[in-house]
């Protein structure tokens, strides 16, 4: 038996509005033998699912590409559906049948076919209402076809004949609104009928216009106005077609919706409800006409990402009553949504929620750490029977929730915890037998599901969530096996390169709202290019070719990778020794000095080391895309930046200039020790383990190399030791501390109970949780050897007492997964390689390598160490 199934189009089963005229296509081999490698492929495209017409034929390719075969027929049109198919032999000779066809749905391509206009109320001007929008489509026919193309200035929500569209949330989601905006394509061919339809729609501030950056006391950063834009399109069976746009004649109103906003909840008075409002035979001539804002189609782009939608939801652990007499929810969860309630009462009762994510040490609610955000949900009843509600234009970081009103005695079933997160499928799994590091992966998935929310944000509960171009880049690899991050990162690249400036400088967050709030903070008034944070601009992309062996990411970002190696050259001395500029540094590390953020790592050390990291994956893009010039001139670039850090920062004995833990780590992990040193750089960081009671000092730009550095350095028991700390600080420390996410502060809540600074407390921060991909790639063992794990190498590393680890992760290929387990003297190893694939299997017991083709393998060897 040999098939092609999960057939995938750009990362998705079946897109419906896809903007992207070449189209890629990836596909599974399932088959019950092993070492099956694909000989040969033939893709077929057609109109239909009888493939006649056909429009592509590649006719029998012979190739082992399965993953991203792009598209190279006829040019497509918009609007349309496209089927596709695929059938393969094998080197063993087999054929597959043709897999089942999926389809792939084109967004509006040509840019002529736009007419709608983004229309808008004339008054909310800096308000935080939501405002409701409302269109009639009279529709004079059967109808075959029809889709709703939509955006706003805002989040928004939208209905046909008041039923709501799609599942997803805070849509259009967060972009670089100046040059990128993106509209999203509904389905709405079963909702729509013959004679009147009515569009509804609800705009609230959202990234827009609300506030945003908070601790800088910003919002309106993108306009002033929300406003909606809607393009619907109506194929009829007898042939004709219809078009039914936001323009003048559309009605706008207040609605329920009081404000809303995305650090402060949301306030919704239910008793200014107008049933039947985006439903025909609603009189609307009490709302006002819109305005028609003069913005154009030039930024309108098809949404490129997975969207925003809700994932689960949680019910209540307990409800107490705190010392101080709150009534206080605890979901056993900190996590990022909002809560849904049900409740009955009098009209004009209310109920009022607040959120926090952590109690004191004496057990109170506790929101200092929220900063400005009030993270507040008010509820007005419109009174009578039970309601049910949950906001819509909002989000909140949480685990408790304070009920400050709620008519009659509130009970745990009336309140569950909706999750929300960008819906990206998960890829992988992790377990050994040391229940703190299940728990600490758990705890990094949580953190990733809470700051994954269109955006890789660094913390979902106070006055910030920015997408910090330094946490994603440290985070990146590990969040790739926890989910499948391709499209999620796609798009947020495609923004970074959009708000890059002309220099080639990376502002500090993307989108980038930060240079549009002209401050004096010291941390934020230059907005752009701090080492360990403008390097995501390379790392990113970097990363997911190697973790799906995608090209065009690399072909799409290059200008934007050298763009930033580039702004560095010119502003290091010599074009080498990055020492100018405003950096962060090992931002927040322990060795820092009393109150700073600062780490005691010199600037110029990281700031260099980063360089050489940066331009030496430059060079490796520019001979992945066949750029000889480029490659050669980034790897020359490369080994003089290193010859110079050598020069500058270590001795000519080898003592390293810097005696921090991060200095060595760095220096270790980017090749930056002179050959002849590296025993005496890996004897050091081991004392400096050692002087610091085997504890790690290390901030956000040391700690992700942390044990790396040790492992492949001879010194896996000290990479053990170090992560299986419990005492403080250490990634274990805050597990034993009740920590359900990974928190921005090894002493967020210090051993004695007291909490770091109110400014900067986040509990839910996924930079330390990059500890992530030493837990896969070498406590599991299993990597990627060849972009796109089409070569796989697994190498278990038994250590730390540990007696057995098992990983699962979905390549581009398939499942592949490794369990080692001690048994008895021996070590036994299981190992699944996903077909058309092969990998080499490296074991632990003498450093011998087995090849393995396709299939399961199993082993088992006398082991002593464990
Ligand atoms: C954020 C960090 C970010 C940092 C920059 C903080 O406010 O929460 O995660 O990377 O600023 O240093």
């Amino acid at each position: 038996m040999l098939e092609v199934t999960k057939l995938r189009c750009e990362y998705l089963t079946n897109p419906l509005g896809l903007g992207e005229p070449h189209p890629r296509f990836s596909w599974v081999l399932q088959a019950d033998s092993s070492n099956v490698m694909q000989k040969s492929y033939r893709v077929q495209v057609g109109a239909n699912r009888g493939f006649v017409p056909l429009l592509w034929d590649t006719e029998a390719i012979s190739s082992s590409s399965s993953i991203q075969v792009e598209y190279a027929g006829p040019a497509l049109c918009s609007c349309s559906r496209y089927f596709w198919r695929v059938k393969i032999a094998d080197t063993a000779g087999q054929e597959s049948p043709w897999s089942d066809p999926s389809w792939f749905e084109t967004a509006i391509l040509d840019r002529s076919l736009w007419k709608a206009r983004f229309i808008s109320s004339d008054d909310d001007a800096g308000s935080s209402r939501g405002m409701r929008f409302r269109g009639e489509a009279s529709v004079d026919g059967e109808i075959a076809w029809a889709r709703l193309y939509a955006t706003a200035l805002g989040i928004y929500e939208i209905s046909l004949n008041g039923a709501n569209l799609g599942d997803a949330v805070l849509m259009p989601g967060w972009t670089a609104y100046e040059k990128r905006l993106l509209y999203q394509t509904f389905d709405v061919t079963e909702l729509l009928r013959p004679g009147a339809n009515v569009i509804g729609a609800t705009v609230a501030p959202g990234w827009y216009k609300g506030d945003l950056a908070g601790w800088l006391g910003a919002r309106n950063l993108y306009g002033t106005s929300t406003a909606l834009f809607a393009q619907l399109i109506v194929r009829l069976k007898n042939g004709g077609e219809l078009v039914v746009s936001t323009d003048a004649g559309w009605k706008v109103s207040e609605g329920p919706v009081l404000m809303a906003e995305l650090y402060h909840g949301e306030s919704y008075d239910a008793r200014l409800e107008e049933p039947g409002w985006d439903a025909p035979g609603f009189d609307d001539s009490p709302w006002r006409r819109v305005a028609v804002l003069d913005r154009g189609w030039d930024t309108l782009a098809a949404q490129d990402g997975p969207p925003v939608r809700r994932q689960e939801t949680l019910s209540v652990k307990t409800l107490t009553t705190t010392p101080k007499g709150e009534r206080v929810l605890d979901f056993g969860q900190n996590l990022a949504g909002w809560v849904r309630f049900t409740v009955r009462g009098n009209a004009g009762d209310r109920v009022v929620l607040r959120h926090a994510e952590i109690l004191d040490a004496e057990g109170n609610f506790y929101t200092a750490n929220l900063r400005g955000a009030k993270a507040r949900i008010e509820y007005t009843l419109r009174g009578g029977a039970e309601e049910v509600f949950e906001p819509h234009f909002t989000s909140m970081g949480f685990r408790y929730v304070c009920i400050d009103e709620y008519p009659g005695t509130p009970r745990p079933e009336n309140f569950s915890a909706v999750v929300v997160s960008s819906d990206m499928g998960s890829t992988g799994s992790f377990e050994c037998s040391h229940p703190l590091l299940n728990a600490l992966h758990r705890n990094i998935d949580w953190s990733l599901k809470g700051n994954f929310i269109d955006v890789p944000t660094d913390c979902p509960q106070r006055d910030e969530r920015l997408g910090w171009t330094g946490d994603a880049q440290v985070f990146v690899r590990t969040a790739s096996f926890h989910r499948d991050i391709a499209s999620f990162m796609t798009k947020w690249l495609r923004d970074l390169a959009a708000d890059q400036r002309p220099d080639g400088g990376v502002p500090f967050v993307i989108p980038d709202v930060l240079s549009k709030v002209p401050n004096n903070d010291p941390h934020t008034a230059q907005s752009h290019s701090s080492s360990g944070w403008g390097d995501a601009a390379v790392i990113c992309p970097w990363t997911l070719y190697e973790v799906y062996g995608d090209r065009r990411i690399l072909e799409r970002q290059y200008e934007s990778m050298k763009g930033w190696v580039e702004y560095v050259r010119g502003r290091a001395q010599d074009g080498l020794l990055w020492n100018t500029g405003y950096h962060f540094g090992d931002w927040v590390a322990l060795d820092a000095k009393e109150g700073s953020y600062f780490g005691a790592t010199p600037n110029d050390l990281i700031a260099t080391a980063f360089y050489a990291y940066s331009s030496e994956l430059l060079a490796r893009t520019a001979a992945a895309l066949s750029r000889a010039t480029d490659a050669d001139k980034y790897r020359r670039l490369h080994e003089e930046i290193v010859r110079a850090f050598r020069a500058e920062f270590f001795t000519l004995t080898g003592r390293l200039a810097s005696r921090t833990q991060t200095a060595h780590i760095l220096a270790l992990s980017f090749g930056l020790v002179p050959p002849e040193h590296r025993g005496r750089c890996v004897e050091t960081l081991v004392e400096l383990l050692k002087e610091n009671g085997g504890h790690l000092t290390t901030g956000f730009i040391g700690t992700p190399y942390f044990c790396r550095a040790l492992s492949d350095n001879g010194r896996l028991d000290e990479a053990y030791t170090l992560l299986l700390k419990e005492d403080y600080p250490s990634w274990l420390y805050q597990i034993t501390r009740g920590a359900t996410t990974i928190w921005e502060h090894w002493d967020g809540i210090k051993p004695d109970g007291s909490l770091w600074s109110v400014n900067m407390n986040s509990f839910n921060h996924y930079a330390y949780g990059s500890v992530g991909d030493w837990l896969y790639r070498v406590v599991g063992g299993l990597d990627a050897e060849e972009p796109g794990y089409k070569k796989i190498r697994f190498e278990p590393r038994p250590g730390g007492g540990l007696t057995w680890a098992r990983v699962k992760y979905t390549t581009p290929y398939g499942p592949a997964s490794l369990e080692w387990r001690l048994e008895g003297g021996d070590l036994r190893i299981e190992a699944l390689v996903p077909h058309n694939t092969t990998a080499r299997l490296i074991l632990p017991h003498d450093g011998s390598v087995v090849a393995l083709g396709s299939g399961f393998h199993t082993f088992r060897h006398p082991y002593a160490k464990g």
